[in-house]
């Protein structure tokens, strides 16, 4: 389940994205800007517990395009399928309750498991932004997705 996240789950999402392994993963400002009053901060909960988070940005007003920042999930929250729902429930969010055209959303290229989430979401792997990044001792690739309103009209059909 996603919901706006409170003061309370703010402080615990900001901890979560400066735990060593999850910020390793995240771009290096993504704790600060989890507080930032630009964000869209979402808690994910599950079965009542609050167990990660995800941020979207409206980045292109005219274009109706956002974009899907910060995704995590507590380590012991992991490979239970939450992280594709999560990412599943905000796009429809943002095609139906924000009249958002285009979802975007960048994952390092190391970074096989949060690819593998926006691809079973249903995202296209739209480009690579070769040696972007200075992270983790080298450069790293920036690997972009995108998925459009009708394709999620399309895959909703599809699944049915
Ligand atoms: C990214 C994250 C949210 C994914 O959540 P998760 O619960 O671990 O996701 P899952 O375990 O369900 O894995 C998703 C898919 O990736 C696959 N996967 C797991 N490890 C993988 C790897 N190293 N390489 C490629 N695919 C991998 C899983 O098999 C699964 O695919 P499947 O459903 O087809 O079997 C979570 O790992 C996390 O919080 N990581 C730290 C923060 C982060 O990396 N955020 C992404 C920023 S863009």
């Amino acid at each position: 389940m996603l919901r706006p996240a409170s003061a309370e789950d703010l402080a615990a999402l900001v901890a979560l994205a400066r735990h060593p392994d999850v910020a390793a993963t995240l771009s290096t400002r993504a704790a600060d800007t989890l507080t930032a009053e630009s964000a869209a901060v979402l808690a994910i909960e599950d079965r009542g517990r609050l167990v990660g988070g995800v941020c979207w940005a409206l980045v292109n007003r005219r274009s109706r395009i956002a974009e899907v920042r910060t995704l995590m999930l507590d380590p012991a929250a992991r490979g239970r399928g939450l992280a594709v729902a999560t990412i599943r429930e905000l796009a429809a969010r943002l095609v139906h309750d924000h009249a958002i055209h285009r979802v975007e959303a960048e994952v390092y290229g190391f970074n096989g498991r949060a690819q593998r989430v926006f691809e079973r979401a249903g995202f296209t792997r739209e480009g690579l932004r070769r040696r972007a990044y200075d992270r983790a001792g080298g450069w790293q690739d920036g690997v972009r997705f995108g998925l459009l309103a009708e394709e999620l009209i399309d895959n909703r059909r599809c699944n049915r």
